[in-house]
């Protein structure tokens, strides 16, 4: 079977995609394909950065790769946090402190208008391809539901009545950001 690293270490990313991709394709992670140091991810855009990661996967193995990169950008707040989604209230991965500051950041505005973007890099023999995944929505005003990871207890997505986190994971990768950008992804791959 063909195998595909992805450049992540992330099992809750790992099972959103795979789930995408099917079974036609072995994904490989980052320490099974023995890349145990952090990548860095110091671009201005998240195109930047998906493809800084695939490039460095890509001169390190030589093997087939993608990463991805996803940001949450508020309209009131001018974009923000944005590439920076990650690491808005600390240099951590702090979920609950990040959901905590732009709670703080957006209190008393009624412009919740935001969405999720994620931009898939691909590295095929050494060439560079990428897919971008979409979804608009609003902040709501505290934490709502148990399910998923970051900011989905936060973000309603157009059209429903429920958050990322109160959706099943089947619903959300219907719709989600990742979700849209694995599946032409996975339509491009099944193509070749
Ligand atoms: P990454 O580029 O996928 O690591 O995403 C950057 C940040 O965006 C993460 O640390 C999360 O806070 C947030 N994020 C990415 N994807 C999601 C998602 O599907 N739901 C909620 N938050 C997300």
């Amino acid at each position: 079977m063909k195998k595909l690293i992805f450049a992540t270490n992330n099992a809750h990313k790992l099972e959103e995609v795979g789930a995408i991709i099917g079974t036609s394709l072995q994904l490989v992670t980052l320490r099974e394909a023995g890349i145990t140091e952090d990548i860095p991810e110091n671009e201005p855009t998240i195109e930047g950065n998906a493809l800084a990661k695939a490039r460095y996967v890509w001169e390190k193995t030589g093997c087939d790769c993608f990463a991805d990169d996803t940001d949450l950008e508020v309209d009131a707040l001018g974009g923000a946090p944005g590439v920076h989604s990650a690491r808005y209230a600390t240099d951590g991965h702090d979920f609950e402190a990040n959901r905590i500051k732009l709670l703080r950041e957006l209190e008393g505005k009624s412009d919740r208008k935001a969405r999720f973007r994620t931009v898939v890099a691909l590295i095929i023999e050494g060439k560079e391809y990428c897919f971008e995944g979409i979804v608009e929505g609003e902040i709501t005003t505290r934490e709502i539901g148990e399910g998923g990871f970051g900011y989905d207890c936060l973000f309603r997505p157009e059209g429903y009545e429920r958050t990322f986190a109160e959706l099943a994971p089947e619903e959300k990768n219907a719709i989600s950001h990742r979700g849209r950008a694995v599946a032409k992804l996975a339509k491009w791959l099944k193509n070749q």
